[in-house]
């Protein structure tokens, strides 16, 4: 997959955003920073909590490290996340083009069964989750609103 290329045009962007929340934060200092405030957490922190929440929502499925499955496609790997639906999908029909596309499709249909079980905020970190698998690091936690700065496939 081609995911590596791409992080150049996003990552700045994404920097310049996290350093004007950081300063924001040392002007005004920290009044409203519940430390589970999800916005507090890094990427890395985020991954972990997707990790988790990928392992009991879509493993089954998909397969413990997003190998994929004779039940599902892989999530992880060689060909994951592919811009065109292949031919043998069966729900999906728009493209994958940033991590906001992939989000979208998440959002209404997976998990498969029960799309709803789910809830927003942990689909994101199961998104980080799986970019991160696939050797995608950003600099700020994956957001509703930076989703669509990430791109896959150009
Ligand atoms: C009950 C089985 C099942 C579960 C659980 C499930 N999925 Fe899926 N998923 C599928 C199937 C089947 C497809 C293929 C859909 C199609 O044919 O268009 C799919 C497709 C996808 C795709 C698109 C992959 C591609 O290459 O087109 C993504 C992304 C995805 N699932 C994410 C998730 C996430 C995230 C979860 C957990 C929140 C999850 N799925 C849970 C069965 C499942």
């Amino acid at each position: 997959m081609r995911l590596l290329g791409m992080m150049a045009t996003s990552r700045s962007l994404l920097v310049s955003r996290y350093l004007v929340a950081s300063a924001l934060g040392a002007s005004f200092g920290c009044v409203a920073c519940a430390s589970d405030n999800p916005s507090d957490r890094t990427f890395a922190q985020q991954v972990e909590a997707g990790g988790e929440l990928y392992g009991v929502r879509c493993a089954e499925c998909h397969g413990d490290s997003g190998q994929g499955t004779a039940d599902a496609p892989r999530l992880v790997g060689d060909g994951a996340l592919p811009k065109e639906p292949p031919a043998e999908r069966e729900v999906r029909t728009n493209e994958f083009g940033t991590a906001a596309d992939v989000f979208a499709f998440v959002d209404e249909y997976m998990p498969a069964t029960a799309p709803d079980s789910v809830s927003r905020a942990e689909k994101v970190d199961i998104l980080a989750f799986a970019l991160s698998a696939n050797g995608v690091e950003l600099d700020a936690p994956l957001t509703l609103e930076n989703a669509a700065d990430v791109v896959l496939h150009e």
